[in-house]
């Protein structure tokens, strides 16, 4: 099977192609990636040889076209990924989220290869802390950031190419992610790596929001089984019932480095910080047969600041450049 992957060189990205040669061994990946700030081939280091690596923009329609007809799916992992940098400046999330998808789905439409469109749970918007519901497959679209807006966007973009032009097309909307090689502007890589280096972890606001927390190898292996079983067209929310609010992760970060727990600071709240996600995923564990093989987000944390306390050199030179940005609209507020 000839799979091509864009984002490949990002957090998800690069678990999802190590998975795949580790699972699918006849597989033959090729990995569409533009290595933005976010991207980069050390998170493929060990298993870059064994697929083409291929530098360009998903919105590049003559580059895209053709790496899309010689492959028999499409795994859409390319976006841009944080809040924080939609919020400081909006247009790189509308042209790769919105344009690059729009793209791919124009190639995929010319081709008829299989496409499958990994989003998140943030376009559902959010839920209150009190709410005894989760997110469904049917709750209506709410998104409240830039980045939420355009991932919900690009999702309409694949619903709409299902309808009208017949795509042989799966989605996956996913909760927060966490795992080796994730970038250190995201919460638990950022708080992980500011105690390796003797600084207070930062909480957003009163750190009550509530994240539901998944395994990246579990999100990936449930990507594969949609792109295996899932019925085309069709939707599937992925989530490990991993919800806790962000001060009990930070004194669990802290608990596990051999730290004091309170030894936290509150920083200024996100604009529009969504309260809590919370992921209902009967569909895919009744209809596909998936589980979650992480079973506490306490032993995979564990392993999460195992691997940063052990890769020092792969976030180091990421770690000045994005706390000076942090710095600029953030302060400590108690
Ligand atoms: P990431 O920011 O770590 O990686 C994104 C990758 O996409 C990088 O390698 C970057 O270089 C590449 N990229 C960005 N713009 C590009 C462009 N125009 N053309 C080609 N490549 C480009 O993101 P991630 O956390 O790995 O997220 C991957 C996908 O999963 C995204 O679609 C995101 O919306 C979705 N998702 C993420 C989470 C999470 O918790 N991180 C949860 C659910 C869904
Ligand atoms: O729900 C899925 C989404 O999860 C994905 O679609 C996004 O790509 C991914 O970035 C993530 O979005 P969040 O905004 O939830 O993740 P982030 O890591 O930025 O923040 C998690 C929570 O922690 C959120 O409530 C904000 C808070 N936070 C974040 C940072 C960086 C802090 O309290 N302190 C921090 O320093």
């Amino acid at each position: 099977m000839r799979v091509l992957v864009t984002g490949g060189a990002g957090f998800i990205g690069s678990n999802f192609v190590r998975q795949t040669l580790e699972t699918r061994p006849g597989a033959d990946v090729t990995v569409l990636d533009a290595l933005t700030y976010a991207g980069s081939t050390t998170s493929l280091d060990g298993v870059l040889d064994a697929v083409q690596f291929v530098e360009g923009d998903v919105a590049d329609a003559e580059l895209v076209g053709p790496l899309v007809a010689e492959s028999d799916v499409v795994v859409h992992f390319a976006a841009e990924s944080h809040n924080d940098n939609s919020l400081a400046d909006p247009s790189p999330f509308v042209r790769t989220n919105l344009v690059g998808t729009f793209t791919l789905l124009e190639a995929v439409r010319a081709s008829g290869v299989r496409y499958h469109h990994v989003s998140t749970d943030e376009v559902y918007g959010d839920l209150a802390l009190e709410d005894p519901k989760k997110f469904t497959e049917d709750t209506p679209y709410a998104p409240s950031s830039p980045y939420s807006a355009s991932k919900a966007g690009s999702d309409h973009l694949v619903r709409a190419w299902v309808r009208s032009f017949g795509l042989r097309a799966t989605l996956s909307n996913c909760s927060n992610n966490y795992g080796p090689r994730q970038h250190v502007e995201k919460f638990i890589p950022r708080q992980v790596t500011n105690v390796i280096d003797g600084v207070r972890p930062k909480l957003y606001g009163d750190g009550l929001n509530v994240r539901d927390w998944i395994h990246v190898e579990d999100h990936n292996a449930a990507v594969w089984t949609i792109i295996d079983e899932g019925r085309a067209g069709e939707t599937y929310l992925i989530g490990a019932d991993g919800e806790m609010n962000n001060r009990d992760v930070v004194r669990l970060v802290l608990e596990l480095m051999g730290e004091d727990p309170d030894a936290y600071d509150h920083v200024t709240d996100r604009a529009g910080h969504d309260r809590r996600y919370a992921i209902e995923s009967g569909k895919l564990r009744e209809e596909l047969g998936w589980t979650p093989r992480f079973e506490t987000f306490r032993d995979g944390l564990a392993a999460t600041i195992d691997w940063y306390r052990e890769n020092e050199a792969w976030w180091r030179p990421q770690k000045e450049a994005t706390e000076a940005k942090y710095a600029l609209s953030q302060q400590v507020v108690g």
